[in-house]
C-alpha cells in the first residue's frame, strides 16, 4: 500500500522523533515533517484526504465532489454516473448508522427505524437498492417501473437549477420494463435469503422496507398496466406505490379525477388482495399507495381523499414533482426555468407543504398513511411535513445536491430536535391537528 520511499521516510521520521524527544514540540513537528520527500507528503495527504473521503458524512461530499460532478456533467449523466458509481461500490460509507429509537415510526403494523425515505424516480430500475439503505434511508422506493421496456422523452430531458437547489425533468418513464427489474429482485432475493433466512421483511433490511413504484406505459392500458405491477412486484415489496402523478405521461394526472381513481383503486387494492402474500411472509400482503401530484385544488384533493377511503387503499404520498413555476421566487433565470417537466427540490416545499396540509384536512378522520414529499432537504423540514401529518418523508432532489451523507444528516437534526422537545417522531406526527 505505501512505496517504499514513503515507508523509509516514516521510519527516519520516527526514528528522528524519538531522538529528540526531549528537544520542544516545536522542534519535533519541524523535524516529522520536513525529511519527508514531496511525493511522500502528497501520498500521505491523498490517503489522508481518501480516507476522510470515505465518510459519507464528510463536507467534501457536498462541497467538492458534487460540485465537481455537476460542473463535468449534465444532469442526466450525473444521474447514470451516481447510479454506477453505487453499483460499483464506489461510494463513501456511513461508519456508524444508529437510530435513534426517537426515530422510530409505527407504520403498517411494522416498525420502521426512521422516517427518511429515498423517493421514487433515483434508481428507477432497482439497480441501488442495498447502498441506498447503506446510506441510511429507511425506506427506498424503486421505479416508475413500467410493464414493457420504453425509452421516455428524448434528451435533453433533465435540467439542474442550481442556485436554487432545484431540478426540472421530463423523463417520461424511461424504464427497462417489468421482467427486467423482476429479474433482478429475483436475483437479490435469492441471493439474500440464503444469506438472512430469518428476515421479516422484503427489503433484507431490519425495520426498513423497499417500496415498488408502479407505473403505466405511454400508449399503455390505465388499468391493467397497475395490475400487473401489482401481480409482478407484489410478492418482493414491502409497500407498493400507484403513481398517477408524473407530468410527463400524457393523460396521467388525469387519473386523480375521482371516479377514474376510485375504481383503479379498487381494482388494485383487489388484485393485491388476491396475491398469495409476500415472497418473505406469505402471511403479508403489501400495503398500497398512491402518490399525487402538488399542483391540486382543494375540491380535487378531497376527492382524492374519498377515491383513497372508498378503495381502501393505505396511503397517500404527497407530492410529486410540480408543473408550477414560482419564478418570482427562483433564483435562476431564463429559458431553462421554462422547461417543460416537473420541478423539484426547495422551490416545490411551500407548494407540497401547502397541499399537503389540505390532504390532511381531509384524511385524519380515516386510517390512511400520509407520506410527505417535495423539497424536504434538512431536518427542520422533516418535522415540518411530519407535524402537519406526515408519519415518514421522502427525498431525492436534496440528495443530488447534498450527497451521500443527506440522510443521516437529516436523521441526526431529527433528533437533536426532537431530543430539545423531549419528544419521539411518533408523537409529534400530526401534531398541528391540536
Ligand atoms: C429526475 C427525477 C425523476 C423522477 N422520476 C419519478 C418516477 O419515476 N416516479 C415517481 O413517482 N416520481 C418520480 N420523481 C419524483 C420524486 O419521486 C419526488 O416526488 C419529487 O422529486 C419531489 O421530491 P424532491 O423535491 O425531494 O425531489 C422524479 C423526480 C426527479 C427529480
Amino acid at each position: 500500500m505505501f512505496s517504499s520511499s514513503f515507508r523509509q521516510s516514516l521510519k527516519n521520521t520516527l526514528f528522528k522523533r524519538s531522538a529528540t524527544s526531549s528537544t520542544s514540540s516545536k522542534s519535533i513537528i519541524h523535524s516529522s515533517i520536513l525529511p519527508l520527500p514531496k511525493s511522500s507528503l502528497l501520498i500521505a495527504c491523498a490517503l489522508g484526504l481518501g480516507i476522510y473521503s470515505l465518510d459519507a458524512r464528510s463536507a467534501i461530499n457536498e462541497y467538492v465532489y458534487c460540485p465537481l460532478i455537476r460542473f463535468f456533467t449534465t444532469a442526466e449523466q450525473g444521474h447514470i454516473l451516481g447510479i454506477h458509481c453505487l453499483k460499483a461500490g464506489l461510494y463513501p460509507r456511513l461508519f456508524s448508522d444508529f437510530d435513534d429509537k426517537i426515530l422510530n415510526v409505527n407504520v403498517f403494523g411494522k416498525i420502521l427505524s426512521n422516517p427518511i425515505g429515498m423517493a421514487a424516480g433515483f434508481d428507477k430500475h432497482g439497480e441501488v437498492i442495498d447502498p441506498l439503505f447503506n446510506l441510511g434511508f429507511g425506506y427506498v422506493e424503486i421505479g416508475s417501473i413500467t410493464p414493457e421496456p420504453q425509452p421516455g422523452n428524448p434528451a435533453p430531458r433533465f435540467f439542474r437549477l442550481s442556485a436554487d437547489d432545484a431540478v426540472i425533468n421530463r423523463y417520461g418513464f424511461n424504464s427497462v420494463g417489468h421482467l427486467e427489474v423482476l429479474a433482478r429482485l429475483k436475483y437479490r432475493f435469492n441471493n439474500l435469503i440464503n444469506k438472512n433466512p430469518n428476515a421479516e421483511l422484503n427489503s433484507f433490511q431490519k425495520d426498513k422496507f423497499l417500496a415498488i413504484n408502479l407505473g403505466k406505459n405511454k400508449t399503455g392500458d390505465e388499468i391493467n398496466d397497475y395490475l400487473k405491477g401489482v401481480q409482478n412486484f407484489g410478492p418482493y415489496a414491502d409497500a407498493l406505490v400507484i403513481n398517477v402523478s408524473s407530468p410527463n405521461t400524457p393523460g396521467l394526472r388525469d387519473l386523480q379525477n375521482e371516479s377514474k381513481l376510485t375504481n383503479l383503486l379498487t381494482k388494485v387494492v383487489n388484485e393485491r388482495n388476491n396475491l398469495n402474500g409476500e415472497l418473505i411472509n406469505p402471511n403479508i400482503k403489501p400495503p398500497i399507495l398512491v402518490k399525487i401530484a402538488p399542483d391540486l385544488t382543494e375540491p380535487e384533493i378531497a376527492s382524492i381523499a374519498k377515491s383513497a377511503k372508498d378503495a381502501k387503499i393505505d396511503g397517500i404520498i404527497l407530492s410529486n414533482t410540480t408543473i408550477q413555476r414560482p419564478i418570482d421566487k427562483l433564483i435562476t433565470k431564463g429559458d431553462i426555468v421554462n422547461e417543460n417537466g416537473g420541478l423539484s427540490g426547495k422551490p416545490l416545499k411551500p407548494i407540497a407543504l401547502k397541499a399537503f396540509k389540505l390532504l390532511r384536512k381531509y384524511t385524519k378522520d380515516s386510517n390512511l398513511v400520509l407520506v410527505g414529499c417535495g423539497g424536504i432537504s434538512n431536518g427542520k423540514d422533516a418535522i415540518e411535513f411530519a407535524k402537519a401529518g406526515a408519519t415518514f418523508v421522502q427525498l431525492y432532489t436534496a440528495f443530488a445536491y447534498q450527497g451521500p451523507g443527506l440522510a443521516r444528516k437529516i436523521k441526526d437534526e431529527i433528533t437533536s430536535e426532537l431530543k430539545k422537545e423531549g419528544k419521539t417522531w411518533m408523537e409529534i406526527v400530526g401534531s398541528d391537528d391540536k
